[in-house]
């Protein structure tokens, strides 16, 4: 069985795109075949990471194909993601407006498609190919049709968020919309400790680093034990078009999304890797 994990926040800019394409890395090189469905019309994750668009078939067709859930079959509109072997890309619709031109879809009909969708592929044969699938969404109110597809489709949500005040709201949002979906009876995903990322070097001020610790120990909620700092490595790393761990396999950086990786794998219950990637 493949799991679907989704990374979501309420703010924008927080660093959802950059975790789901560096994390998607990090597991296919640890040996997880991954696939990375990018729901945001930017294209952060697809294009500007990992260097995949398609005037084909786009995360738009797995939202509003509604008689595709039988037609389309497993290896549809994945694209392998150049340089990192195990890592197939379905890239975002660069147009927003081709999801409202091409089919009134409403949150709940373009939600359910493409969570039948994935189930439907994975009755069939999904998990043979694929270990993970991570969705990325945009920066919006969790009830926007392309934000609630991609919640209601995973098995686990995973907030994100940058420690700043006025963060802990929005994944607040994200907490309460997850659970109104299960009340409706539509989503069984599972809200796992959110991602605290850019977290400040300690030697880049230790006072901020010192602000932000404050910030998360009075939220009291329980965090990702992973935590990603802010990295010149990873900045580097988007301007090649290229994950941090292979643009710099060694680098801290490509360490803590791979301690990432690992933290999420013992939270999701997925097992060790078939096969390892040289
Ligand atoms: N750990 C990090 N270290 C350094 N820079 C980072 C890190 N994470 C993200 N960034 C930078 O922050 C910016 C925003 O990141 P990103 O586009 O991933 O955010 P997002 O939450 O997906 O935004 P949006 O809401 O627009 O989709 C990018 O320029 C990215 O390079
Ligand atoms: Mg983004």
């Amino acid at each position: 069985m493949a799991v679907v994990l989704c990374l979501a926040a309420e703010k924008g800019g927080v660093g959802k795109s950059t975790v789901a394409a560096n994390l998607a890395a990090a597991f296919a090189r640890s040996g997880y075949a991954t696939v990375l469905i990018d729901l945001d019309p930017q294209g952060t994750a697809s294009s500007a990471w990992l260097g995949v668009t398609s005037d084909t078939i786009s995360s738009a067709d797995y939202l509003v194909r509604p008689e595709a859930g039988s037609t389309m079959v497993v290896g549809e509109g994945w694209i392998p993601a150049p340089g990192v072997p195990g890592l197939w890309v379905v890239p975002a619709d660069h147009d927003p407006l081709v999801i409202r031109g091409r089919a009134m879809v409403t949150e709940m009909n373009a939600a359910l498609i493409l969570r039948n969708r994935l189930q439907a592929l994975q009755d069939g044969t999904l998990g043979e190919y694929a270990d993970i699938v991570i969705i990325d969404t945009k920066g919006a109110d969790p009830h926007e049709p392309l934000v609630a597809a991609g919640l209601i489709a995973a098995d686990f949500v995973l907030p994100v968020l940058i420690p700043e005040p006025a963060q802990l709201d929005g994944i607040a949002r994200v907490v309460t919309a997850v659970h109104a979906f299960a009340e409706d009876g539509v989503s069984q995903a599972q809200v796992l400790p959110p991602l605290v990322n850019q977290f400040p070097h300690a030697n880049q001020g230790r006072k901020s680093a010192n602000v932000a610790q404050k910030l998360l120990d009075d939220a009291g909620v329980p965090l990702a034990e992973t935590r990603i700092h802010a990295w010149s490595d990873v900045r580097m790393a988007q301007s090649e078009n290229t994950p941090v761990c292979v643009h710099a396999p060694k680098s801290k950086a490509a360490g803590e999304y791979h301690a990432l990786a690992k933290e999420l794998r013992k939270s999701m219950g997925i097992g060790k890797a078939r096969k390892a990637v040289s």
